[in-house]
């Protein structure tokens, strides 16, 4: 302290926010307002309750398993750094993904990548050791990442589910819904020059469309301001190879435009 008074809305927050960092399971909170966006944003993530004093007490019937919206929280609160983002969202509980994972998987990569690969959602393997793409669709992801005189360190590999779908199922809209933000917290935090989508579905979820593929592929995108390539899934790529020239293509493409921008 340096002997200034502290105002008594801050020490309230100060307190609150203190009470989320050891675990509370239940906050009542006054309003909104009272409680800091991103400590709102953190307990939610974390399975907590966040409850208006009014239901807390019984005065009034409203619903007590309170929604970050419902207190005007974005969950894509902004953080300083990927760590401090991964440890406020790994325990995500907001869709019933966080019930079957055994790891959260947040992303893997260096922090200020210029090129950024998102993929679709954890399969077997990610979930059993905690990295996007270590898989078989990772290995073939690893080597057309070499092949372009990249490596793994290099670029930022993430997806647009943390968690997997049991079996393997495609993402359910609700799971992607909530757990877009956190991916959109990422691209802003990396802040790569270059975005490429991994398959339909990473590709549909970042461009907030229903297009199919085949016109959404090997052409030129843009995410919030950020060019974005779309290619195929290295697990499409397994299953059909001849679709590995395409790729290649698109990998080119991909270089041609990151060479320009130096
Ligand atoms: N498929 C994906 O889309 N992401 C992974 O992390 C692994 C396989």
């Amino acid at each position: 302290m340096d002997g200034k008074p502290e105002n008594i809305l801050d020490m309230v927050r100060r307190a609150l926010a203190a009470q989320a960092e050891l675990g509370v399971g239940e906050l009542v909170v006054k309003s909104a307002n009272s409680v800091e966006p991103r400590t709102v944003a953190r307990l939610i993530a974390n399975g907590s309750r966040v409850v208006p004093v009014a239901a807390a007490i019984g005065v009034e019937a409203v619903e007590t398993d309170a929604s970050p919206a419902s207190f005007g929280v974005e969950l894509d609160s902004q953080f300083d750094s990927l760590d401090a983002h991964r440890a406020a969202i790994c325990n995500c509980q907001l869709c019933t993904l966080g019930k079957t994972r055994n790891k959260f998987v947040y992303g893997v990569g260096n922090p200020n990548a210029e090129i950024m690969f998102i993929g679709e959602a954890p399969g077997a393997e990610e979930d059993r050791l905690g990295d996007p793409f270590v898989g078989r669709a990772g290995q073939l992801l690893d080597k057309i990442i070499e092949a372009m005189k990249l490596s793994r360190q290099e670029v930022y590999i993430a997806n647009i589910l943390k968690c997997r779908p049991p079996g393997n199922r495609d993402p359910e809209p609700q799971e992607m819904e909530k757990c877009f933000p956190y991916l959109r917290e990422q691209v802003r935090l990396v802040h790569p020059k270059l975005l490429c989508a991994l398959g339909r579905i990473a590709a549909q979820a970042l461009l907030q469309t229903t297009a199919p593929l085949g016109t959404l592929r090997g052409s030129w995108h843009v995410y919030e301001n950020t060019p974005l390539l779309v290619t195929y899934h290295p697990a499409a790529l397994l299953r059909f190879p001849k679709y590995k020239k395409d790729t290649w293509e698109d990998m080119q493409k991909l270089m041609a435009r990151h060479e320009s921008m130096k």
